[in-house]
């Protein structure tokens, strides 16, 4: 007997959670709405050196958490599962010239990203991200204005304590020098450091302030920062964003080991967590600028930032603080009917209704007219139609369920009538 489960990692959003998902992706639409970013699909996947260039090839979620599909024997293009949105939209950015259109550009992305990565709790190999990036804006104004509209999302979503995490990391005038700093003190203690962290110490030694190893703890706790080796423009920059964040009230951490996951990182760099999670690699979220990357995937040089929310996180937080994340409506009514053979008239009758939007559910089973409407008090349906002899005369029963009551309704009249009943009640 076959035995079919979803792969490892993955998970079947079944009804409850995907509402909970839809009502997400709701307050996330409006809020990019208000803040004047344009909805876009990126494809799920795109060749796989958009990643390995975007991201970066000594970077987790290229070097390990990277979906590589097989390729076909006919043609020998490298395809991958999209990590994340943002090199794929600054692809379609400059695939599209969107560099002529007036500047900035904000785009945002809803849906499913994959990485190959370890599945735990909060991690998943298919998880689904908020992204908005505003494309061709140098900030800093611009870079609080993003960081606010994340917040926001947590607050009207209902996730209670959520924290932003700031940094800087610095630019290419200031970030080379640091670099070599920070590789000189690695370099000194080469001992200590596990195998992996040894390696990315060449390749990419600013990913060892972000190590998940604990016997890296000590080290980055005493390594030198990169808010201690900021150039000029740099300090300002980030000492602009920081006013423009208290400008709107919105609070803060100046975190100094924060320094994101992506190569393609700039200056301004922050992320969200539940209060007293900071440490556990399970941010609710993050983002920050990325002033290389248009011109890294082939564009003229843009200044850039954005950020991308996880939502399967933000609903198990909400799940951990007990909050409740959907109410399912019922349907307004069920059609029911005396004769409980005649499901043509029952399906015909709610096709009307339907057909004039209202939410209606038909009683399809040959059963009596009791259970029928058992049933349809039991799934709190505001309304019961029931067809019987009337019919003939182009008339049907209103039962409302909820007051007990029951009056005669021309057909003609009825979507009408529960139109009207469905305005003045919570249904609907
Ligand atoms: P990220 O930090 O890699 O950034 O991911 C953003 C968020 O996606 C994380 O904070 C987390 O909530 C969620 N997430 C990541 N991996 C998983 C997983 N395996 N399971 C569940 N949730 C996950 C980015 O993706 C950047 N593209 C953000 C960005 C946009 N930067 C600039 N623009």
């Amino acid at each position: 007997m076959p035995s079919y489960r979803a792969p490892r990692g993955t998970r079947d959003l079944l009804p409850e959670v995907r509402a909970g998902f839809s009502r997400l992706e709701g307050i996330a639409r409006s809020l990019a709405a208000r803040y004047g970013y344009r909805e876009m699909e990126i494809p799920l996947f795109e060749q796989t050196a958009v990643f390995e260039r975007g991201i970066g090839e000594a970077t987790d979620v290229v070097e390990k958490e990277l979906f590589r599909i097989a390729p076909r024997t006919e043609d020998s293009e490298s395809w991958a599962l999209r990590p994340e949105a943002t090199a794929g939209i600054v692809r379609a950015f400059v695939q599209h010239g969107m560099q002529t259109l007036p500047q900035p550009v904000k785009l945002t992305v809803v849906g499913p990203m994959f990485r190959y990565d370890r599945p735990q709790a909060g991690r998943y190999r298919q998880f689904w991200q908020w992204d908005a990036e505003v494309i061709g804006d140098p900030g800093p104004a611009v870079d609080a204005e993003v960081i606010e509209m994340g917040r926001r999302f947590y607050v009207e979503a209902g996730v209670p304590d959520v924290q932003v995490l700031i940094n800087s990391i610095g630019d290419a005038a200031c970030r080379p020098a640091y670099l070599e700093t920070l590789k000189a003190y690695f370099s000194r203690h080469a001992a200590e450091l596990p195998e992996l962290e040894r390696r990315r110490l060449e390749l990419n030694p600013l990913r060892l302030l972000d190590s998940k190893d604990p016997a890296m703890a000590a080290l980055v706790a005493a390594a030198p920062r990169i808010s201690d080796h900021l150039c000029e423009a740099c300090a300002a920059h980030f000492e602009s964003v920081r006013a423009h964040l208290d400008a709107c009230g919105v609070p803060y951490r100046i975190e100094s080991t924060l320094v994101r996951g992506l190569d393609y990182y700039a200056r301004t760099a922050f992320e969200f967590y539940r209060r007293g999670a900071e440490g556990q690699q399970q941010a609710l979220g993050g983002g920050g600028r990325y002033d290389g990357l248009v011109e890294l995937l082939g564009g003229r040089a843009t200044p850039a930032i954005g950020f991308a929310l996880g939502l399967d996180r933000v609903l198990l937080a909400l799940e951990e603080v007990g909050a409740e994340t959907v109410t399912e409506a019922p349907p307004l009514a069920v059609v029911a009917g005396a004769d409980p053979a005649d499901t043509v008239s029952r399906l015909r009758v709610a096709s009307l209704l339907r057909a004039e939007g209202l939410s209606v559910r038909a009683e399809l089973a040959p059963r009596k007219l009791g259970r029928q409407l058992e049933t349809a008090s039991k799934e709190h349906a505001h309304f019961a139609v029931i067809i019987g002899d009337e019919l003939a005369e182009g008339n049907v029963q209103l039962k409302d369920l909820e007051a007990g009551t029951q009056r005669l309704v021309p057909l003609a009249d009825l979507a009408r009538e529960l139109a009207r009943a469905s305005k003045s009640h919570h249904h609907g």
